[in-house]
């Protein structure tokens, strides 16, 4: 394939008056590893979902390995939804169902594996995650860093080529979570995947980003190599990434 593997084109979303997005623009090369950055309520999630096709944008377009998914019907978009593997912002486990099943659950329903071949699997995944023996287990009977790791070991179940992790390492202690962002560089050098993750620990998006793009307003402020982004002249980049209260972002007053 020639080209970005990921090419989102003037994408425009609102809910309602609510303008979420007013023309977002990049584009991401195979095996790469995108971060987006903003402040809560920017759009981050949103545009997550978009590119999944979980949610559609008002105008615009995303191309996934050349094909336009905002122009497929449900069935076709299924299809290029195999090829992604999605953590939600929260685990987003089902708790009626063992660790093992839940990550063997897309195995089961959408290519109908065998049972004891899937749970095989899953076991497979979450050793890869660092996750032995708890196949058993339900998802209250887990840790908050050990629910995020099933979440991606679930979402590697099924080998994506394009992996998408919204919030991996937040709510984690800081040793939890270089240990994800590790697992994360980890799956892109072994399985050549390409990511796209949205974060606000900036020592994370240093680490596992070839590429940082901030979201602001509606649009990408900048997009650059994570030696760009720690380097931008742009005020409200300098802010963000410093975490200060104090600068051109508008803040609640207190
Ligand atoms: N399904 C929805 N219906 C209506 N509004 C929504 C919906 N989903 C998100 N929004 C709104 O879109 C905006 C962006 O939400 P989003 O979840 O993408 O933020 P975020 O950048 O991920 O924030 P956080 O860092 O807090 O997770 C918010 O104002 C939110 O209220
Ligand atoms: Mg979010």
């Amino acid at each position: 394939m020639s080209g970005p593997l990921i090419r989102v084109e003037d994408l425009h979303k609102s809910f309602g008056s609510k303008i979420v997005h007013n023309g977002v623009t990049f584009e991401l090369e195979e095996g790469q590893t995108l971060t987006i950055i903003g402040g809560s309520g920017s759009g981050k999630s949103v545009l997550l979902k978009q590119i999944i096709g979980l949610i559609r944008p008002n105008s615009g377009h995303i191309f996934i390995d050349g094909e336009d998914i905002t122009a497929l019907d449900e069935f076709e978009l299924q299809r290029v939804q195999m090829k992604m593997g999605y953590v939600f912002q929260e685990a987003a486990l089902f708790d009626s169902l063992t660790v093992g099943e839940n990550v063997a659950f897309g195995l089961r329903t959408i290519m109908e594996a065998e049972k004891q071949h899937a749970l095989k699997i899953a076991r497979q995944k979450l050793s890869m995650v660092g996750l032995q023996g708890v196949e058993n287990l339900k998802p209250s009977q887990l840790s908050g860093g050990m629910k995020k790791r099933v979440g991606i070991a679930r979402a590697i179940a099924m080998g994506p080529e394009i992996l998408l992790y919204d919030e991996p390492t937040t709510g984690l202690d800081p040793v939890m979570s270089d240990v994800v962002s590790d697992l994360i560089l980890k799956l892109k050098e072994e399985s050549g995947t390409t990511a796209i993750a949205v974060t606000h620990d900036m020592k994370s998006a240093y680490k596992i980003s070839d590429k940082i793009a901030m979201l602001f307003e509606g649009k990408i402020l900048q997009i650059g190599s994570p030696e760009e982004i720690q380097n931008s002249s742009n005020a409200i980049v300098r802010q963000f990434i410093a975490g200060s209260s104090r600068g051109p972002i508008p803040v609640p007053r207190i």
